[in-house]
């Protein structure tokens, strides 16, 4: 025998174990991303009779406070649309969803669904529709009680029954086949306990009721990791960028990072009192912000919005948001102001002074601004350009507004006069280009 075909046979012996043993690997590796996501249960839409509704007022109002904390009108309702109706057109790079209508109406809306069809739908993100897409915030919803969950569609079962069907959505294959996507995607991202804070462990002192009531509103219902944690592949959200700020998927606003120490210069009481109201002596809220503000948090309990605020300024800083304010404060705004002190001089100085203090609480202080300052340049470059407005509320009855600069300055000089307000009077940011500035032009109308 010559030694070859020793040598062959011996190498399609390991080949094949290799093979078995990385079929194996493979195997348990799908089973373990399978269980990852919760197994089976998930996937089973509990059947059942259509819910008759509740006839308990308490329950109704209960829920229809809980539907404002959650935000289900700002997305269930088109432009100008009926509210609850759905056909809100979502987009991302995977092309336009449209959200769901919430009324009863048997045919287009919830008025078949059972108790637990809609437990499981906020719960798994599991229709009769089929997997639902992660532009529901499920993964928030799933920590809901099921007292919570019932109140809620107690108070959507008695809304008058609107029939208006979705558009079909128009999204570009693979994300467009909706189970199999969606399959894949719960399997690697589809963690419920990425997007909630864990609980300390038993080493500390017990978490005040207050706290656990904060992180259960704003970690449930109130969904606010969805635009203020960072992104990760394919639209998740990792539990390592908890709360680190993010841009806004289709919406050009920067969401900065909510955490003890990006909230440090806060008081709980002041926390509180700008979600209610949407001012604050750090500046007022702009944007995808004012419109959670006038839409949901201002209608908080003085309680609830206390409780929030309490439960904010103990998150733990990400990583990343430590290593995104280094390289903030290392370029600082030295380049790129050219014009920016003439453009101020000229443009801003009467209402915001030439001191950057202000004048009154009408016109606010840039000087030491969080949202001049904050990581990401574009939320100035967007009050600039689109101007902006406080949302009116109990606290601010009538905002005065900040007069847009769109046809007023070239892209250039709004690069250059934000680079002066991010590094004047003290304040450190790192510079913006005239490229940002560009690129918030589409983005306009969000
Ligand atoms: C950030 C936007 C957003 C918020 C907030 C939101 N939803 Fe939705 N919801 C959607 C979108 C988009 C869909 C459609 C998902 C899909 O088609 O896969 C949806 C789907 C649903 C569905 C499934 C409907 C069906 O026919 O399968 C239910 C039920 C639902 N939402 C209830 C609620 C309730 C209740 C709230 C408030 C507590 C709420 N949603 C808040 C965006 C949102
Ligand atoms: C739709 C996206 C979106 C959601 C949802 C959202 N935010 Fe925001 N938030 C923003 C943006 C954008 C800003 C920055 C704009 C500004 O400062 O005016 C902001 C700013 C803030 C600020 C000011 C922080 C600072 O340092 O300036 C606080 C506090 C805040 N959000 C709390 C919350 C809480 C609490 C929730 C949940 C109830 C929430 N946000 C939900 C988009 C969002
Ligand atoms: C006619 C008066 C006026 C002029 C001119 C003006 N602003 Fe404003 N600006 C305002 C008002 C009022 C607000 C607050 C709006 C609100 O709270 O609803 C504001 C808000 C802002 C904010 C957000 C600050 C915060 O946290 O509340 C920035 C940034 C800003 N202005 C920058 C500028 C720059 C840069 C210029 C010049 C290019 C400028 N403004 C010119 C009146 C003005």
């Amino acid at each position: 025998m010559s030694p070859a075909p020793r040598r062959s046979g011996f190498s399609r012996r390991r080949w094949l174990l290799s093979a078995a043993v990385l079929a194996l690997a493979g195997f348990a590796l799908a089973l373990w991303l399978f269980l990852a996501q919760g197994g089976l249960t998930p996937l089973r839409v509990p059947v059942g009779e259509p819910w008759q509704g509740s006839d308990d007022p308490g329950q109704i109002a209960h829920g229809a406070y809980l539907a404002r904390i959650g935000n289900c009108l700002t997305c269930h309702t088109s432009r100008g649309g009926i509210p609850y109706a759905g056909s809100r057109p979502f987009r991302s790079e995977y092309g336009v969803l449209y959200s769901s209508n919430l009324t009863p109406d048997p045919e287009t809306g919830l008025g078949e669904w059972s108790l637990a069809e809609f437990n499981h739908s906020l719960r798994h993100g599991v229709s009769r529709t089929g997997l639902l897409y992660p532009a529901f915030p499920f993964a928030h919803f799933s920590h809901l009680t099921d007292e919570d969950v019932e109140a809620l569609f107690a108070f959507l079962r008695q809304l008058p029954p609107v029939r208006q069907a979705a558009p079909a959505n128009a999204m570009s294959a693979p994300a467009s086949w909706r189970n199999f996507s969606m399959f894949g995607w719960r399997m690697l991202f589809h963690r419920p306990s990425a997007v909630i804070a864990q609980v300390p462990d038993d080493s500390g002192p017990a978490p005040s009721q207050a706290w656990q009531r904060g992180r259960y509103l704003v970690d449930g219902l109130g969904h606010c990791a969805m635009c203020h944690s960072g992104r990760g592949a394919l639209q998740s959200l990792p539990a390592s960028r908890y709360m680190a700020g993010e841009h806004i998927t289709g919406q050009g606003w920067y969401a900065p990072p909510l955490d003890r120490e990006a909230l440090a210069h806060w008081q709980e009481p002041e926390l509180a009192y700008y979600l209610r109201n949407g001012v604050s002596r750090h500046g007022s809220a702009y944007g995808s912000m004012a419109e959670v503000i006038f839409t949901s948090t201002q209608f908080l309990t003085e309680d609830d919005a206390l409780a929030m605020a309490i439960y904010l300024k103990t998150i733990e800083p990400a990583p990343s948001v430590r290593h995104d304010r280094r390289s903030a404060s290392r370029d600082p705004a030295s380049a790129g102001i050219g014009n920016g002190m003439n453009v101020y001089r000229q443009q801003c100085a009467d209402c915001h002074g030439l001191d950057g203090r202000g004048r009154g609480l009408d016109y606010p202080p840039l000087a030491g601004n969080r949202l001049v300052m904050s990581a990401s340049g574009v939320n100035p470059i967007r009050m600039v350009l689109f101007g902006g407005v406080a949302p009116v509320t109990g606290g601010n009855r009538q905002p005065h507004s900040m007069p847009p600069y769109l046809t007023w300055l070239s892209d250039r000089e709004v690069a250059e006069v934000v680079n002066y307000i991010r590094s004047a009077w003290g304040n450190q940011a790192s510079a913006v280009t005239i490229d940002d500035v560009r690129a918030q032009h589409s983005l306009m109308l969000h």
